[in-house]
């Protein structure tokens, strides 16, 4: 019996099955504003089957986009133009989902296509970073950010919230803080970007501020009765992982305190110089860790890409949400594919009833 089409529930949200696409930017969009390569691309996914669909990662500032191209939500226009986003998911039978975040000193970078890199500092298209300290990410992302001020922190922290409202008024239903993958939120949690010596860095009570003081705030915004999660990478491979991932269920267990509903289990991404031992699901047994210490709903992604891999994630409650990234990319339809490999019953009716009734009627391979 197939684990990753069982149904999941957290809080008043019903999914109908574990299956999730997790935020992937598409750097199409121009001032924040999504077009129509968002809403076909959104739509698409949501029909293919996934119960889950989380809109990339969106901006809560202008200077908090990684690159010109990113979404955001830090006007009612913006937040708006998702309403119809939010009703094809729904239409589709999914659940609409939104990444909210603030790219700190990965931000003002060309899109991955055009060189994945720093905009020069002479290019107008460019802005000011901002980070815990002035401290680069180095290689391809050179640029020096400015340390935040008391003032920057509190802005941010208000930025978010105001994001929070936005995304709420839209309609979404699930909520995800980007606190991963170097941004900014990371990068308060980091010493390879923290080196305070306020109450916002040293000691890991002083580095998970931001964070916390950041989900608290969002938390009395967000609806009570639906899902509110973060994604954070609770490891490096820098060298210093067992401390720093027992550093991480620290902060998953005080973000569940805070009203965490589930943790997006990740990798840091905070210095270029991590040696990450790529191979498929190979952080599902750490986000089971997080998992089983914490004590916290998971959901991870990264090379989990077949149907076996997937069905076995959740089975082995390594997984409650299993996030399948780029195969959708490759297949918007991987959950359909997925269920007839694993033997469910009627796997066409995971397709809307256009596409449906004629795969059932006339098989194709
Ligand atoms: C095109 C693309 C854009 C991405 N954008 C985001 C993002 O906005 N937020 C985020 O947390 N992760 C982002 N990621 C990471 C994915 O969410 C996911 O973790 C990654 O693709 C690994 O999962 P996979 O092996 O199933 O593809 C992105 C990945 C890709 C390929």
């Amino acid at each position: 019996m197939s684990a990753l089409f069982q149904p999941y529930k957290l809080k008043d949200v019903s999914l109908r099955n574990r299956i999730a696409v997790p935020p992937m930017c598409q750097y199409s969009a121009e001032e924040g504003l999504i077009n129509d390569w968002h809403r076909v691309h959104l739509a698409g996914l949501a029909r293919g089957g996934a119960g889950l669909v989380i809109v990339e990662a969106t901006a809560v500032s202008p200077e908090g986009r990684i690159t010109p191209g990113c979404t955001g939500i830090w006007t009612d226009e913006q937040a708006q133009a998702f309403a119809p986003v939010v009703a094809s998911i729904k239409a589709a039978g999914s659940v609409p989902g939104i990444q909210i975040g603030h790219a700190g000193r990965k931000a003002s970078a060309n899109r991955p296509w055009e060189g994945d890199d720093h905009i020069a500092d002479d290019d107008s298209r460019g802005w000011q970073t901002i980070a815990p300290s002035a401290i680069a990410f180095g290689a391809n992302l050179p640029k020096v950010p400015k340390a935040m001020t008391l003032d920057d922190i509190a802005r941010v922290r208000e930025d978010f919230v105001a994001a929070a409202k936005r995304a709420r008024d839209a309609g979404f239903e699930w909520l995800e803080l980007h606190f991963a993958h170097g941004y900014l939120g990371q990068s308060f949690f980091s010493t390879h970007s923290n080196q305070r010596d306020d109450a916002y860095g040293g000691s890991l009570e002083n580095r998970s501020r931001f964070l916390l003081e950041t989900l608290a705030a969002v938390r009395k915004v967000w609806p009570e009765h639906l899902p509110l999660t973060a994604r954070f990478g609770v490891i490096e491979y820098d060298g210093r992982d067992e401390e720093t991932l027992v550093e991480s269920i620290e902060l998953a267990k005080n973000f569940k305190r805070e009203g965490l509903d589930m943790l997006s289990v990740s990798v840091g991404f905070s210095t270029p110089k991590a040696a990450i031992p790529w191979a498929p699901a190979f952080l599902a047994p750490i986000a089971q860790r997080v998992r089983r210490e914490a004590g916290i709903p998971v959901s991870s992604a990264w090379g989990i890409d077949t149907p076996e891999l997937a069905d076995g994630a959740v089975k082995s409650e390594q997984l409650d949400l299993v996030m399948v990234g780029r195969a959708h990319l490759a297949n918007p339809h991987w959950p359909y594919h997925a269920a007839k490999k694993l033997g469910i019953e009627r796997p066409s009716w995971t397709l809307p009833a256009p596409y449906a009734h004629w795969l059932e009627r006339y098989a194709v391979a």
